[in-house]
């Protein structure tokens, strides 16, 4: 049993950034619905409370609240934005509309006698984003930070461990905002901070075991991250009990295929991979159509795994590649919710399991990796950029050949081997060719070319929502630009595409 704070999910849109932000410090959270009953709070016993913001006024009728019993439960809460002006609402407070909304960076001035505040500077630059605003402190609180417009940018109450802050510490344009919330966590709420991923592994690793007893298990492995950590997990709980069915697309990167089965091949598992680059070529034929080639793919990656899965006969449990994003967005941390769209594209219909297991759906992607480490998975796997499911068939643009395939590889190979020798590759989150399929003219040698446009993509983001287009040396371009151009056959002219997404997307279909 793990040290818990409960993040209590008021609306916010930094809510996931928060539950990182403490397990960043090395305590485990959860984010909960505010919906919860306080029986259920008690039951989980936590040892602290964390209000998100959210972007209702708390003085409507419908704006989410929560019963005062909360408050005294002995159990330290710690209000962040609308979270603040909900303590203070419930507690005797006033909260007001301002005439001005503070955004965005603002100075602020804070008591370092307060808990949140010790050890930190006494001025700094925090995150606002508010209309209302705490016009009146409720009883028994003293505001310990203020900024010119804002005279309760933070409040406290530390008999009753009541803490609320107006601002946002989780986001990083916050000043020690980390350092605050660490405060909270430590000296608040007296934690020690029990959360790490070596002590996870073990635990991930008994509990599977228990769980699967002798039962055998499938998995759908794509190759990306989330699904090869959850492969090594298995392997190492349930050894060969475990069968990974890997379905290679032909759609990969150049040698990925190969990649993915090498790195598995000194594991404790049966390993199938299905080589259904043929018949998967053979659906897009023709095929010009981004979503259509999408959905095609999608449709065969689950048609490929129930055949390979029914050979094996009836197994009882399917491994799920599930990670925490996908249960919160998927209803506030609620229980049971099985993801109909993962990597492999769907929950295969027909395969005759009794339960699914899914070890990840309490961890962020950087844990992922991080259990990953632990587990002592082979690094390029653990590092790999993201790569669309439907993988090189969106970055031909128009219809797929083998020889697209290929042609696109190689290029996209050497574009990768070069990024990773200039030392960018951990700069830039993503970068990868495209086979525009648009022909132009050029000249080699003494005679006329006729032949491909080939465009590269690279992007800086740190949640790939937004992106901006890398900035890549012109030396580099260069030395990418003449090695396609001399080592690829078929391209005779390259591209850098340096729009930002909005408004374009980072892939080109
Ligand atoms: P876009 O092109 O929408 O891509 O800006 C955002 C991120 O998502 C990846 N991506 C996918 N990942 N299945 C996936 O698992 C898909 O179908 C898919 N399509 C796009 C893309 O590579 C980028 O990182």
């Amino acid at each position: 049993m793990h040290e818990l704070i409960i993040v209590l999910d008021f609306g916010g849109q930094y809510n996931q950034l928060i539950a990182r932000r403490v397990r960043e410090c090395n305590v485990y959270c959860e984010v909960k619905s505010y919906k919860t009953s306080i029986e259920e709070i008690k039951a989980m016993n936590p040892k602290g409370i964390i209000f998100t913001g959210g972007p209702n006024s708390v003085y409507l009728e419908d704006s989410p609240t929560i019963s005062k019993e909360i408050f005294e439960l002995g159990v330290p809460v710690l209000g962040i934005c609308y979270g603040c002006q909900l303590m203070a609402h419930l507690t005797g407070g006033k909260v007001s509309s301002a005439t001005v909304s503070e955004y965005g960076k603002t100075a602020t001035v804070f008591d370092t006698d307060s808990v949140l505040f010790k050890g930190l500077p006494a001025e700094g630059n925090t995150w606002m984003s508010h209309t209302d605003y705490i016009s009146e402190l409720p009883e028994g609180f003293k505001s310990t930070a203020h900024t010119a417009d804002c005279p309760v940018a933070a409040m406290e109450n530390k008999e009753r461990g009541l803490y609320g802050i107006q601002y946002h510490p989780e986001v990083m344009h916050t000043e020690n905002g980390s350092e605050m919330l660490r405060n909270f966590l430590y000296e608040a709420c007296g934690c020690k901070g029990d959360w790490s991923m070596s002590n996870y592994a073990q635990t991930a690793i008994n509990q599977v075991r228990e769980k699967v007893g002798n039962g055998k298990v499938l998995l759908a492995l794509s190759g990306g991250v989330d699904s090869s950590v959850l492969a090594a997990l298995l392997s190492k709980a349930v050894g060969n009990q475990l069968t990974c069915i890997f379905v290679d697309h032909g759609l990969m990167r150049k040698n990925e295929g190969d990649e993915v089965e090498a790195a598995f091949a000194d594991w404790d598992v049966n390993f199938v991979r299905v080589n259904a680059g043929e018949r998967f070529l053979g659906k897009l034929a023709g095929v010009t159509d981004p979503e259509t080639k999408r959905k095609i793919i999608g449709e065969e990656f689950i048609r490929v795994f129930e055949d390979e899965a029914k050979k094996i006969g009836k197994v009882d449990f399917l491994a799920q590649g599930t990670i925490y994003p996908d249960v919160i967005e998927s209803g506030a941390g609620d229980a049971a919710v099985i993801k109909s769209h993962h990597n492999v594209g769907g929950l295969p219909d027909y395969v005759d399991f009794k339960d699914i297991i899914e070890p990840l759906r309490l961890l962020f992607k950087d844990e992922v990796r991080q259990l990953g480490i632990e587990l002592g998975l082979a690094d390029y796997l653990v590092w790999r950029q993201p790569f669309p499911g439907p993988g090189l068939a969106i970055r031909i643009i128009g219809d797929i050949t083998k020889e697209k395939v290929e042609i696109l590889q190689d290029a996209d190979a050497i574009f990768r081997e070069e990024i990773t020798n200039a030392g960018l590759d951990r700069d830039i989150n993503q970068y990868f060719a495209v086979l525009t399929s648009m022909k132009s003219v050029g000249v080699m040698g003494d005679f006329r070319t006729y032949d491909y446009t080939l465009a590269l993509r690279g992007v800086t983001t740190s949640d790939f929502m937004t992106a901006d287009f890398a900035r890549i040396p012109y030396d580099v371009l260069d030395k990418i630009s003449s090695r396609i151009v001399n080592e690829v056959k078929s391209i005779n002219r390259i591209v850098y595409d340096i729009t930002s997404k909005p408004p374009s997307t980072i892939e080109w279909e």
